[in-house]
C-alpha cells in the first residue's frame, strides 16, 4: 500500500490550512460518488477497479494469449490517454533491456500513432520487416488522426507480411462500441475487438482494455494489478477519514500549494522505470486540470540523472515550484558495490553497500538540499515496483485528480483545449469539412 508524507511542505503551508480543506474534499467526493459535479458522464473509473469481472479479464488474457502466441513484436497504436497508461505500467515491470535480450518470455511491445513523424514510422516499418508481428489499434473516438495513420501503414503491412487470415488474429481493436472508423474496420474485417466504455474518458481508461491488453500482452499480471487499484479505491473512499485518505491529503496539500503561488508540481522519480508512470500523470493532472486560465503545471523529472540538469533550476531558479517524489521502498535485484584495494576512485567508503542504499541517500540528500532551498516537498512511498503497487499508485492519483479538479473548480473530465490545433491541422491538410476554415487559415499565412 502506498503511503504520503506531506511534512516537508510545513515551512511552506500550514497543516491547519490543509486540514481545512477536509469539508471541501468530502463534498468533493460525495459529488464524484454521487455523479453532481461537472463532466458527471465521465464518472466510469471510478468504481472500475472493484467492478471488473472475471470474465472479462479471462477474455484479455485470452486474447492477450492469442498474440503472445503468434507474435514477436506486438505494436500498440494509441496516442495520449490510449497509449500512456499502458506504457507507464509496462516499463514500470519491464527488465530495462528486455528488448536487447535474446530470450523473450513475452513480445517486445513497440508503440506508434503517438507522433507524426515521418522517419519514425519508417524506421519502425523497416525494423518490422522481418518480423512476426501484430497490432492493438486503440482509439476511443476511433479517428484520431496520428493514430489512425499509424494504423493503416501498419495494418497494410501486416496484411502483406502475414497474410489476411493471420492479420485478422493478430490485430485486435480498442475503441467505442459504434461510433469511429476503427469500430467500423475492426467490424468489417472481423477483428478481436473490445470496448472503452462511454464513461470513461481516455486518460481515466487504464484499467480498462486499453491498459490492460497491452499490460497483458506484455506478460504482466493484470488481475494483480487490478487487485491493487481495487484496494487503493478501498483506501480512498468516500468513509474514510480525510487525514487516512492518501488521495483527500495530496489533493488538499497541492490545492494549497498552489493558493501559496506553488504554481508548479514536478513528479520525481529516481528510478528511471517510472519516466513513464511520469508522462501518465502529467497527461491525467494536465488535461484535467488546466482549464479557464488555470491549473498547476505539471512537470517531472528523472533523478539522480537530472539532478545534474534540471537540479540547478530547482535548486535556485524561481521559487513557483514544488516537489512530489515516489520513493520506492524496495529494489527488486540487489547488487552491491565491490571492494578496490587500488581505491583509485576512492569509492571504498561504499564498498559492500547495495547500490540501493547510494540512491536512497541521494534521495534524502535531495530532499533536505530542495527544502533549504525553498521547494517544499511531499512524499509518496510505494513498498516495490509490482503489479498491485503500480495498480494503486494509478489509482491513487485518478481518485486524487478528481478531487482536485473539483477543488479548483474546473471539470476535470473534458479537454475542449486540444482541439484548437486540430482545427487548424484540418485546415491546412484541406481535409473536407473544413473549405472555409481552410480559406481563413490561408489569408492568416
Ligand atoms: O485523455 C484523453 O481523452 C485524450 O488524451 C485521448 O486519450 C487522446 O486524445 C486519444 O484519443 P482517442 O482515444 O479518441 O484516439
Amino acid at each position: 500500500m502506498i503511503s504520503l508524507n506531506i511534512e516537508k511542505t510545513f515551512g511552506f503551508i500550514s497543516k491547519e490550512k490543509v486540514f481545512a480543506y477536509e469539508a471541501e474534499v468530502k463534498a468533493a467526493q460525495e459529488a464524484l460518488e454521487n455523479g453532481t459535479g461537472l463532466g458527471n458522464d465521465f464518472l466510469g473509473w471510478l468504481h472500475l477497479p472493484s467492478s471488473i469481472s472475471r470474465e472479462h479479464l479471462e477474455d484479455l488474457k485470452a486474447t492477450a494469449r492469442t498474440l503472445s502466441e503468434n507474435c514477436e513484436v506486438v505494436v500498440v497504436a494509441g496516442i495520449g490517454g490510449s497509449y500512456l497508461g499502458a506504457r507507464a505500467v509496462i516499463e514500470a515491470l519491464s527488465n530495462s533491456f528486455a528488448w536487447l535480450q535474446e530470450k523473450k518470455s513475452a513480445p517486445t511491445i513497440l508503440y506508434a500513432g503517438h507522433n507524426i513523424s515521418e522517419d519514425y514510422l519508417y524506421e519502425l516499418t523497416e525494423y518490422l520487416k522481418d518480423k512476426k508481428f501484430g497490432v492493438i489499434n486503440i482509439s476511443k473516438s476511433g479517428t484520431t488522426t496520428e493514430t489512425a495513420l499509424a494504423f493503416r501503414l501498419l495494418r497494410e503491412q501486416c496484411e502483406r507480411q502475414r497474410g489476411k487470415e493471420m492479420a485478422r488474429k493478430v490485430i485486435v481493436a480498442i475503441t467505442d462500441a459504434k461510433k469511429g472508423a476503427a469500430r467500423v474496420t475492426a467490424d468489417k474485417e472481423g477483428y478481436k475487438s473490445f470496448i472503452i466504455p462511454d464513461n470513461v474518458g481516455g486518460r481515466f481508461s487504464v484499467l480498462t482494455p486499453v491498459g490492460l491488453l497491452p499490460i497483458a500482452v506484455a506478460g504482466f499480471d493484470i488481475e494483480k494489478l487490478v487487485a491493487g487499484a481495487a484496494a487503493m479505491e478501498k483506501a480512498c473512499g468516500l468513509d474514510v477519514p480525510f487525514a487516512e485518505n492518501p488521495a483527500a491529503i495530496y489533493a488538499a496539500t497541492r490545492n494549497e500549494l498552489y493558493k501559496s503561488g506553488k504554481k508548479i508540481e514536478i513528479l520525481v522519480n529516481f528510478s528511471p522505470k517510472l519516466h513513464y508512470v511520469s508522462e501518465w500523470w502529467k497527461q491525467l493532472y494536465g488535461e484535467s486540470e488546466g482549464k479557464e486560465h488555470k491549473g498547476i503545471f505539471p512537470a517531472s523529472v528523472d533523478f539522480s540523472t537530472d539532478l545534474h540538469s534540471m537540479g540547478q533550476w530547482i535548486q535556485e531558479g524561481e521559487r513557483t515550484i514544488y516537489e512530489t517524489v515516489i520513493s520506492v521502498e524496495k529494489v527488486n535485484h540487489s547488487l552491491t558495490v565491490p571492494s578496490d584495494a587500488e581505491n583509485l576512485d576512492g569509492l571504498n567508503f561504499l564498498a559492500g553497500k547495495h547500490v540501493d542504499e547510494v540512491n536512497k541517500m541521494a534521495e534524502l540528500g535531495t530532499q533536505l538540499a530542495h527544502v533549504d532551498g525553498g521547494v517544499p516537498n511531499m512524499r509518496i512511498s510505494i513498498p516495490a515496483l509490482n503489479e498491485e503497487c503500480i495498480g494503486g499508485l494509478l489509482y491513487f492519483f485518478e481518485k486524487a485528480c478528481g478531487i482536485s479538479g473539483y477543488l479548483l473548480g474546473v471539470n476535470p473530465f473534458n479537454q475542449p483545449g486540444v482541439e484548437a490545433y486540430k482545427k487548424n491541422m484540418f485546415a491546412l491538410l484541406n481535409k473536407p469539412g473544413y473549405e472555409e476554415e481552410s480559406k481563413a487559415i490561408q489569408a492568416r499565412l
